[in-house]
């Protein structure tokens, strides 16, 4: 395992849109393995691998119930709505107001290509959306409505 470099948001990569995953091999395994290094490190709650360089629909979210790898993930049905604040391990000191939904069903792969579906409410339902946007080109900074003093925030994200 290694720890990989976290794109800052100037870097035009964040804005690109990920390629599908195709190969469930050590390659990936490797990926996950240093995106769940660096994620613990930088003791976050959610990584997605744009954030270090690779243009792949890869996402791993740790919100303290354990580390949960999304491959090629998906959204099928988001209900309801909720408005917290976030931040990101690409924009650092940057926190804001971003409504998202109050629950989402995601469909995706584990790292053996196996598929499996995934609910979450609160923090998970906010942290599988915020990751899925990154695969997407889009971060929190741009879809936020409200930005926040850093000094009034404690909790990262
Ligand atoms: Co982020």
């Amino acid at each position: 395992m290694a720890l990989r470099t976290i794109v800052l948001s100037d870097d035009e990569l964040l804005k690109k849109r990920s390629k599908m995953v195709t190969a469930f091999d050590e390659k990936l395994w490797q990926l996950l393995d240093d995106m769940a290094e660096t994620l613990e490190e930088a003791n976050g709650v959610g990584l997605a691998a744009p954030q270090v360089g690779i243009l792949r629909r890869v996402v791993i979210i740790d919100i303290g119930e354990g580390l949960i790898e999304l491959i090629n993930p998906e959204i099928v049905s988001a209900k309801g709505k909720q408005r917290e604040v976030e931040g990101c391990l690409s924009c650092p000191g940057k926190w804001g107001f971003v409504e998202r939904p109050e629950k989402v069903k995601v469909k995706a792969f584990d790292r053996f290509g196996k598929p499996f579906m995934v609910e979450g409410t609160e923090l998970l339902a906010i942290a599988m959306s915020h990751e899925i946007d990154h695969l997407n080109g889009v971060l929190f900074v741009d879809i936020a409505d409200e930005m926040v003093d850093p000094n009034s925030v404690e909790e990262e994200q």
